[in-house]
């Protein structure tokens, strides 16, 4: 694979022009930052592979940030949407958002039955929560440390994906405990994953409830479950089976955010199908229209949504193109197989992932289910350090042709259109290892 530098000329003409006109653009190190994350300006996009504006190729394992769940610019999905615009353009109270309802309910687990369409994943994630507030007429969510559910201030105050991401409206924020995530990676010394996920159990039942809120005062429980942009995060299955059995305890209802690890990301329809439990609602968006229309829905049981006075959505929530986009990925989804194959790949994905474990000291793990994999630095010397390395690691993995997702953290992610060709996807992993190889050397 061809090592070429990132940002090539044309896109560093465009990226002049961005420091005009998009926020931090004065900024003084507004310009390094080119450099820093390795910028490209696409200049198309189909199947698993983005083209930039100087003509170079890319592997795509972000799939528009795990939206583009068939591909890029599917062209079955892009003809469903062209005639959805040709037929109603935008109205209200169309078919499609009809049939979308339906097919939403009969794909989601049983005890769901009523859909709510949004805009976007942000939007669905706090009309998840005002469904919730609403029915159990109680005044507290817990949410997890790292969660992320949105940038609008709503979102960040139910969500804490970094401390950066809740300054300057702390005087907002309310209503919501924050217990920590069951992580893989990164928990005090002496415990395992296992051990770690008991004590955030223990933390709940032990300290929250006895100290800081009486469980009739919780409406229920946001959950991504897993958790994606926090850092690929898989917890153990008696975590969740055991935040089941609180919620049925004290009338809790399960929030479940599927907004990244649904639509067949995990090899499962829905991330929390790997835990066999019942959730209350669910939060979809990104993938539900192969990510080419933004809509999002909120898909909740007949006793939280049959009767409700909640308030959700806004002008553009289940437009007629993005209820099109949808269907045809669903029909896609299903028709392909697409699940088992992610299933199937994923696995083998992990295991080469592993022997870069084995193979660099400064590969501290690698995670993953489906195609949800993540890779995590660890040199030993620190978050910043890692992330550091973290960051080199997606550049030259960018110069070798492959985009994954490093979004200043210590773990790269790998998120690939789930029906990527098998050659390319293993292609973009050897790819990937050249780049790591490349950082070592730089490192001794
Ligand atoms: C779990 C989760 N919830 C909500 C959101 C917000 O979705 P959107 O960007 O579509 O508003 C995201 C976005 O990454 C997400 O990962």
């Amino acid at each position: 694979m061809e090592y070429k530098p990132v940002p090539g000329p044309r896109s560093i003409e465009y990226l002049e022009k961005i420091l005009n006109l998009y926020p931090g653009g004065a900024a003084p190190d507004a310009r390094k930052k080119w450099e820093t994350y390795a910028t490209f300006i696409t200049d198309r996009a189909e199947y698993s592979f983005l083209y930039d504006v100087d003509g170079n190729r890319y592997i795509d394992f972000s799939s528009g940030w795990a939206s583009n769940n068939v591909g890029n610019a599917h062209p079955e999905v892009v003809d469903a949407v062209v005639e959805a615009l040709k037929r109603y353009g935008f109205v209200y109270n169309h078919v499609y958002a009809i049939e979308l309802a339906e097919k939403l309910i009969e794909i989601t687990p049983d005890n769901l039955t009523r859909v709510s369409f949004e805009v976007s994943g942000t939007e669905a994630a706090e009309a998840g929560v005002s469904y919730a507030l609403t029915h159990t007429k109680r005044p507290i969510i817990i949410s997890f440390i790292g969660q992320f559910h949105g940038d609008s201030i709503g979102a960040r105050n139910i969500g804490s994906e970094s401390a950066e991401r809740r300054t300057y409206f702390e005087s907002m924020q309310g209503g919501v405990v924050f217990i920590p995530y069951p992580r893989n990676y990164r928990i005090p010394k002496g415990m395992n994953p296992d051990e770690f996920s008991d004590y955030v159990l223990w933390y709940l039942e032990e300290q929250v409830l006895e100290y800081l809120v009486e469980p009739n005062r919780i409406a229920g429980i946001l959950m991504e479950p897993m958790m994606a942009e926090g850092g690929n995060h898989i917890p153990p299955k008696k975590f969740w089976r055991r935040i089941r059995e609180l919620a049925d305890k004290y009338g809790w209802l399960l929030i479940d955010d599927e907004v990244l690890t649904g639509f067949g990301r995990t090899g499962k329809m829905w991330g929390i199908e790997h835990y066999d439990i019942k959730v209350d609602l669910l939060i979809t968006a990104k993938g539900l229209t192969g990510g080419l229309i933004p809509i999002g829905a909120v898909v909740g049981s007949e006793e939280v949504m049959g009767i409700t006075k909640a308030y959700s959505g806004s002008t553009f929530a289940g437009s007629p193109a993005g209820c099109a986009a949808a269907l045809k990925t669903i029909e896609i989804i299903y028709r392909d197989k697409l699940l088992d194959r992610v299933t199937k790949l994923g696995d083998e994905a992990l295991n080469i992932m592993k022997e870069w474990v084995e193979k660099f000291e400064f590969i501290g793990d690698a995670r993953g289910v489906g195609f949800l994999l993540g890779l995590e630095v660890d040199t030993g010397k620190g978050i910043k350090a890692d992330e550091e390395v973290a960051r080199k690691i997606f550049v030259e993995s960018t110069r070798y042709g492959v985009r994954a997702i490093w979004d200043e953290e210590p773990t790269i992610r790998i998120y690939p259109p789930l029906n990527i060709e098998e050659n390319i996807l293993f292609e973009g992993l050897y790819a990937m290892e050249k780049a790591i190889s490349k950082v070592a050397q730089e490192l001794n």
